[in-house]
């Protein structure tokens, strides 16, 4: 059993102003509070205000620290406009933006409507373009620097994956843009790098991707070679030390946080970790006798 504690020095993000896309529930908000138990005010902004104002509730009960709110569509360039406006006259100034905020579904591509695949890339990639873009242009503009994006894709962001369609082009998308912008803005002081979670069990996750009928077909100890799913602190001090001064000089990076899921998958021969160890004797044995 890993016990697993904060990484940084307690004050690793004191005067970072953090905003969180989709920060009120799942990773986002795990995220939150670990970026304010190391001293960061944190801005928080989806779609749905009541829960937000929940989670600020929770997050400031449970760390002390202060955490603003603000309904925001990342679909809609307006309404990202309106949020940072209100958010910054608030804070002061935005320091890290982290693009947490997804939609996702799985189905056959056959099946899915046109509004159905828009609706996917239009939170996943749209959202994070204008979060993207709204506030870097107003950090060059204010010649601010020192800033930093973090974007949450998936490892099949490069695998691509059968089923979830939308959400793969879309996380592909979000990748070469953290690559693309990690080169152009670097003049500017601006960072943008990239996680990649494995299985981070969430509710919102859980719910569109596992429905009941289908857990049996997902056995995560088979899956992923550590034989166990993330915790969501694990991801929170990963998050913590790239949003933070510490990693000053990481650009352009993608980190995968999935116990080797992604890799189990793809080599070739990975398939024999299944053989037990009294199948391997067996086989020596005969080598041996040859
Ligand atoms: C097929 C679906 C569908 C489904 C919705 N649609 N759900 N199609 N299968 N399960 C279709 C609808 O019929 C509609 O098309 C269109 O999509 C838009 O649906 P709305 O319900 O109107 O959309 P909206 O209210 O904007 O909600 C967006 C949403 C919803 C994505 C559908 O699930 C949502 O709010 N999700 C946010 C949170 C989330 O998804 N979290 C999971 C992230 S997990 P028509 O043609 O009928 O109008 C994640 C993990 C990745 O990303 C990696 C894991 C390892
Ligand atoms: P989640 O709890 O469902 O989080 C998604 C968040 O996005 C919600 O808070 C939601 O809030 C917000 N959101 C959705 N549509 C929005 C919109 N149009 N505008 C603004 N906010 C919107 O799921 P999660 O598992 O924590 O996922 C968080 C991130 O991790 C996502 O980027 C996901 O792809 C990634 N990820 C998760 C896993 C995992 O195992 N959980 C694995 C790999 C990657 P509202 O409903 O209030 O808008």
């Amino acid at each position: 059993m890993i016990d697993i504690k904060p990484m940084l020095q307690k004050d690793a993000l004191i005067n970072k102003t953090i905003l969180i896309t989709g920060g009120g529930s799942g990773l986002g908000k795990a995220m939150a509070k670990q970026f304010l138990n190391l001293g960061a005010t944190l801005v928080i902004a989806s779609r749905n205000l009541e829960k937000l104002q929940l989670a600020k509730e929770e997050l400031e009960g449970q760390t002390g620290g202060k955490v603003y709110v603000f309904s925001c569509d990342v679909r809609d360039y307006n309404s990202v406009e309106t949020m940072l406006d209100q958010a910054i006259e608030t804070t002061g100034g935005i320091d890290v933006l982290v693009n947490n905020a997804a939609g996702n579904f799985i189905s056959p591509t056959e099946r899915l409507s046109a509004n159905a695949f828009d609706t996917v890339v239009d939170i996943v990639l749209k959202g994070t373009s204008n979060c993207t873009l709204a506030l870097g242009k107003r950090w060059i503009e204010n010649k601010e620097n020192n800033k930093n994006i973090l974007n949450i894709v998936t490892t099949y962001s490069w695998t691509g994956s059968a089923y979830v369609v939308p959400s793969a082009t879309a996380k592909a998308g979000v990748l070469a843009m953290t690559r693309s912008l990690a080169v152009e803005w670097a003049k500017y002081g601006i960072r943008s790098n990239a996680i990649a979670p494995g299985a981070f069990p969430t509710k919102g996750a859980i719910e569109r991707l596992l429905p009941p009928q289908l857990q049996h077909l997902a056995d995560m100890t088979k899956k992923i070679p550590l034989a166990r799913v993330g915790k969501h602190e694990e991801l929170g001090n990963l998050a913590s030390y790239m949003v933070s001064d510490y990693a000053s000089f990481l650009n352009g990076e993608v980190i995968t946080l999935d116990g080797g899921e992604w890799l189990q998958g793809a080599g070739q021969f990975n398939f024999l970790r299944e053989i037990p160890e009294s199948l391997w004797d067996a086989l020596e044995q005969s080598r041996k006798k040859k």
